[in-house]
């Protein structure tokens, strides 16, 4: 039995309860990053059993040391129109890489992203977006889909080059992962994914997003002949035991002041 108890992922750490094995083994390989050995992880788990609070749990315990870009797929506007794509992919990372770096305070990410995208050969400013009065120019490709995947997916390893002196790492968390599935031809998606995370030095991935343990989304991602295949590692996340579950009530029930 999955325990919902409310609506609220991203809890904060009163509220936030146990997984104390999955949390010491996930942040253990994680942390590892900071030595150029970056792991991809598969959180696998029924519907509503914790991923997501799992995903913001770890997102804050390593949001100073890391660059931790957290992407919900379901929250892309062309998703919601009905008309997730490529490009909607490459435009929802981009938009929460500059969250991200706006958030751990990256000043001076406006300047070399303009540097970047200048030793691109590409003029592909389009327009100039103001986080919290960061201009921030977004890559114009709405007719080069290959240049903009490029631009996009090699930023955060480039970023954390630039910025090895205050980064650890970089992390890329996808959430509701199983929304690539909408894409035409997704398994050649999968490898194009592979390709780039095999060869990000500094950059940790991991997936995550309803799937249940017999879709076929996780072979095609981790099993043997998937994408990602021997180079994945799958942590399957266990629903709390009823021990656990009436741990937590009484808790909950009796909060410590
Ligand atoms: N460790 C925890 N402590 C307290 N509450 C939790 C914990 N884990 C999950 N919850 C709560 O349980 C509910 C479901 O969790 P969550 O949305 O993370 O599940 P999920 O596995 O991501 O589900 P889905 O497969 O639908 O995406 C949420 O309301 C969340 O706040
Ligand atoms: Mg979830």
């Amino acid at each position: 039995m999955a325990i919902a108890w409310g609506t609220e992922n991203n809890l904060d750490d009163t509220l936030f309860y146990n997984r104390k094995e999955d949390l010491k083994f996930l942040t253990n390989i994680l942390d590892s990053s900071q030595y150029g050995s970056t792991p991809t992880i598969l959180l696998t788990g029924i519907r509503g059993v914790g991923k997501t609070a799992l995903m913001n749990k770890l997102k804050n315990d390593f949001k100073n040391e890391y660059l931790v870009i957290y992407m919900d797929l379901s929250l892309s506007d062309k998703y919601q129109k009905g008309e997730f794509t490529r490009e909607a992919f490459m435009e929802l990372l981009y938009k929460e890489l500059i969250n991200a770096c706006n958030e751990f305070g990256l000043k001076t990410i406006d300047k070399k992203i303009e540097k970047y995208v200048k030793t691109h050969d590409i003029k592909l400013i389009k327009e100039i977006i103001s986080y919290e009065n960061m201009p921030v120019p977004i890559p114009g490709l709405k007719d080069n889909y290959s240049k903009l995947a490029s631009f996009v997916m090699d930023l955060p390893q480039k970023i954390y080059e630039e910025y090895q002196d205050k980064l650890k790492g970089v992390f890329i968390f996808i959430d509701e992962f199983q929304i690539i599935k909408g894409l035409d031809e997704y398994n050649n998606f999968l490898w194009f994914l592979r390709s780039i995370v095999q060869s990000q030095k500094n950059v940790a991935y991991m997936f995550t997003g309803s799937m249940s343990i017999k879709d076929s989304l996780i072979e095609d991602i981790a099993g043997k002949n998937g994408a990602f295949g021997g180079r994945m590692l799958s942590v399957d996340i266990s629903p709390f035991s009823y021990e656990t579950t009436k741990l937590f009530e009484r808790k909950s029930r009796f909060p410590r002041v």
